[in-house]
Parts: structure tokens; sequence; C-alpha cells
């Protein structure tokens, strides 16, 4: 299993703390941000991690986190020009991934409260690809997921304005190899970008994909609002322990 933390974007919402750096750099409590999706790939026992950054930042990434070797790992470093969206992240990765299986992370995800969860789910991976979701009071955010009586997942609509349910499609995804494929032949959605929804749907019609419920704290920091709360919840867990 490869991983690939997704670091670029624009971070617009935060401006102007990302004028001059990424979003993923900004401290969250007492670390770059950065550094929690890491950690989630690494307590899932991934060693080979592909960081997706924006061209302006490269530099700043590369001496953040360097080889990899502080973190038991292996690190390698690639650009995105334009932020065309999460799922281009599977072409300009495709050297990277080769034959493997890929688990990617936002690199403005936080994942607390549960180490174990992806190495768990790793475990279990065999085919098709799996996606974690969370319910939130406000899922017109995000991707949003329908389920049927039996809780199946019967469709995934990106930013709905009339979300089917609570449950968003949080931003880690396990997906076998054929998502180098796949993501090849999306097509740009009306907002101009390589949708991630639209590549979990093509495993969801051919029932490839499994939608497993995150148990633990999840939080997307890309607003100031999220960006404090997180930097509180990560300090508070500190002080517990
Ligand atoms: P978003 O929060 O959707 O976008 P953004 O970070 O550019 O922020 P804003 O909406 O405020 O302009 O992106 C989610 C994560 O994915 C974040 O970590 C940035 C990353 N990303 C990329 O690396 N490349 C992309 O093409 C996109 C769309 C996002």
């Amino acid at each position: 299993m490869k991983g690939i933390v997704l670091a670029g974007g624009a971070g617009t919402r935060l401006r102007p703390l990302t004028t001059i750096t990424s979003k993923q750099l900004l401290p969250v409590y007492d670390k770059p941000m950065v550094y929690y999706p890491l950690q989630t790939l690494l307590d899932g026992g991934i060693k080979e991690i592909l960081f997706i950054v924006a061209p302006e930042r490269a530099a700043d990434f590369m001496r953040l986190l360097g080889s990899g070797k502080d973190f038991g790992a292996e690190f390698s470093y690639k650009i995105q020009d334009r932020p065309e969206g999460l799922a281009q992240a599977f072409i300009i990765g495709s050297n990277f991934i080769g034959t493997d299986d890929v688990t990617m992370i936002l690199g403005d995800n936080i994942f607390v409260g549960n180490d174990s969860f992806l190495h768990d789910s790793i475990k279990t991976f065999s085919k098709g690809a799996r996606v974690f979701a969370k319910k939130v009071p406000d899922p017109e955010r995000f991707g949003v997921v329908e389920f049927d009586d039996k809780m199946q997942a019967v469709s995934i609509e990106e930013k709905p304005k009339a979300p089917k349910s609570d449950y968003a499609v949080t931003g880690l995804y396990i997906y076998d190899n054929s998502v180098v494929e796949r993501a090849a032949n999306l097509k740009p959605s009306a907002r101009g970008e390589l949708e991630i929804t639209d590549l979990n749907n093509l495993y969801l019609k051919e029932n490839s994909l499994d939608v497993s419920i995150y148990e633990g704290e999840w939080l997307d920091t890309g607003t100031f609002d999220s960006l404090l709360d997180a930097g509180i919840m990560i300090r508070d867990l500190k002080n517990k322990k």
C-alpha cells in the first residue's frame, strides 16, 4: 500500500494566512497541519508516501519533511501545477503508485481519537475502494452519502444543495490499483475539476465501494473556525494525556 498526502490547493478561504504559505503548513496547536494527516498514514503502517504540493511551496515542504528518514518512512514529492481537482492526484502520482494499491489523505484533514482504524482497514482491504463517512452538521460542504434502509450506500453527491443524509465523505480514501486508469479517464466537472466524487461513484456503480463510518473525531481545517477548533481540540487531547 502506497500513501499520498494531497497538499496543494489555493486555500482561498484562509487568506491572508495563505497568501505567502500553504494552508497545510499553518500551525495546528504545536505542529504544522500536514503532520496530522501524515501521522494517520504512518499509523496505518504506510511507509512510502508521496506529497503532492503547489509549485511555489515545494521547497518549504521538502525543508520541513525531508527524506522521511526522521519519520521512519520514505517520502517523495510531486508538483501539481494548478489545483485541478482531488482526483488529479492519481494522474500526477501514477508512476509512484506503480502496480500497488493506494491510500490518499487530504493535507488539511485531521483524524484523531482512533489510532488503529486505518491499519485495521488496510488489513481487510483487497479490491475496490473504501471511503470513510462521518455525520456532520453541515453536509452541504462535502460529498454526501445517501444510504438505503440497510445502511448500504446508494449514491454520493458533491456539495448538494439538499443533502440526502448528514454523512460527509471524509478526506481519506483507499483504492485498488484500477484508480490510476479510472482517474486518467475522468472528465472535468462543471467547476473544471477532476472530482473524487466522480471516481467514488464509478466504484459505487460496480458495487465495489465500501463506505465505513468513522468513529473518531474528524476535522477539515479549511476555514478560520475549523482551524481554530482543530488547535483547541489537539491542545485539549494533549492536556488529557
Ligand atoms: P479544498 O479545501 O477544497 O481547496 P483549497 O485547499 O484550495 O481551499 P479553498 O477552497 O479555501 O480555496 O481542498 C481540500 C484539500 O485538497 C486541501 O488540502 C488542498 C487539496 N487540494 C489539492 O491539493 N489540489 C487540488 O486540486 C484541490 C482542489 C485541493
